[in-house]
């Protein structure tokens, strides 16, 4: 990977190749899709709580949903095994629920009503010199904090949809599977779309959602960029193409027939409101949930989320070797925000992860990824059903 990148180490190449954002002229929807058929609809799901690995699991996911949204498990960061145990602790969660209220009210037929998530990226090959090279680059920190370099590891952080993530799926048939980075290969879609599972997967830019229509997906994820973590770019590495999600959204809706989730920066019920106004089928909100009671995140991530701190995001490739939009800290701005001297994705996340853990047990966050979109403002301590219900209003 060699992203095109706009920060302070590479100068972009200029790109022309942007069609200016429709204006749009009443608040009529303007979704080519038949909405009437699509799942949205059919769900009342309006709301998606975005999957965010590393920073949740079942427990947010089965909030949002008996909240009235649809929550997400991600996987890129489980093992199969973990998974399955993810799963199996939302089934349960879901089953006691019906016990306990109405049951036509969870009834989703034969299906888990969650969307369980996975990246589906190309593992690189071996990098060998340049992983070496980089942790050169970071050994008097190393030294700083008592690690010793040769023990850091190599190797991948994060793995892609597999044979047996697809094993997963036919056991437990989530009503969507949902994929970041493009799509996992074709037989494996179609294994999927024969069990009846909705495949849904983020595009970045308008050439990406067509991509994705082309390949038969349902709906397709508007990530803008705005949003909190990994971009789902996977046609282009140029940044310079990325857009904002009020620019990209209008034009996925005006490019393709299928229904189109927003996402990035949405985290207040005006700004779905307007994600509605502009078409959207439904929003899919990450960064707003991130400090919800039931999510994981760690307590010196929570207390950046809710600082002035949280002001100022960024685009890095440190932490993973992909770009992922996180609150700058000492780290990014040492050595990036962006570097192509980082390894690429996912090699470059085992580097940093001593100094991680070394500057955590501080009480410090200077290395640790603090994955946030570009508006933490609304950030709240508060059961995740109640971000929910708020969120919601601006649907209504
Ligand atoms: C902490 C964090 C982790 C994320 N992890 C994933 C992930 O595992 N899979 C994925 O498809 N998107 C992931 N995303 C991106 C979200 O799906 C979504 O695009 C984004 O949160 C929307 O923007 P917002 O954060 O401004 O609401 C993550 C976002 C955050 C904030």
């Amino acid at each position: 990977m060699n992203f095109r990148l706009l920060g302070n180490r590479v100068n972009p190449p200029f790109s022309n190749t942007f069609t200016s954002a429709p204006h749009v002229v009443s608040f009529k929807p303007v979704n080519n899709c038949d909405m009437n058929a699509s799942f949205f609809d059919k769900h009342s799901i309006r709301l998606i709580q975005a999957p965010m690995a590393g920073s949740q699991n079942h427990r947010l996911a089965a909030a949002v949903f008996f909240a009235g949204g649809l929550g997400s498990i991600p996987a890129a960061m489980l093992t199969s095994e973990q998974l399955q145990n993810e799963l199996t602790a939302f089934k349960d969660a879901i089953a006691a629920e019906k016990r306990k209220v109405n049951a036509a009210a969870v009834q989703w037929g034969e299906f888990l009503p969650v969307n369980v998530n996975f990246f589906c990226h190309t593992p690189p090959t071996e990098q060998l010199e340049k992983e070496a090279a980089w942790r050169q680059q970071l050994t008097p920190l190393y030294q700083a904090h008592g690690i010793d370099p040769q023990s850091v590891g190599s190797g991948l952080g994060r793995a892609p949809f597999s044979e047996e993530s697809l094993k997963l799926m036919g056991q437990f048939k989530p009503t969507v599977a949902s994929f970041h980075f493009g799509l996992p290969k074709a037989e494996w879609v179609q294994q999927l779309k024969s069990w009846g599972l909705q495949i849904w997967s983020s595009a970045t830019t308008v050439q990406e959602a067509q991509w994705l229509e082309q390949q038969g997906v349902d709906a397709v994820i508007a990530q803008g960029l705005e949003a909190g973590g990994h971009r789902g770019m996977f046609l282009s590495e140029d940044l310079s193409m990325q857009m904002g999600c009020l620019a990209l959204l209008p034009q996925i809706i005006k490019a393709v027939k299928l229904p189109v989730i927003a996402a990035g920066g949405i985290s207040t019920a005006a700004a779905v409101s307007a994600a509605k106004a502009l078409g959207a089928n439904a929003v899919q909100v990450g960064t707003a949930f991130l400090t919800s009671h039931e999510a994981t995140t760690s307590a010196l991530h929570r207390q950046a989320l809710m600082s002035d701190a949280a002001k100022h995001t960024a685009l890095t490739n440190l932490f993973s070797g992909r770009p992922a939009r996180g609150i700058v800290n000492k780290f990014m701005r040492d050595f990036g925000p962006l570097n192509p001297e980082a390894p690429a994705f996912p090699l470059a996340t085992l580097a940093v992860a001593p100094l991680r853990a070394a500057a955590e047990a501080k009480g410090l966050s200077d290395y640790s990824p603090l994955w946030s979109g570009q508006n933490a403002s609304d950030c709240q301590a508060l059961p995740a059903a109640d971000i929910a219900h708020k969120l919601l209003q601006g649907w209504a």
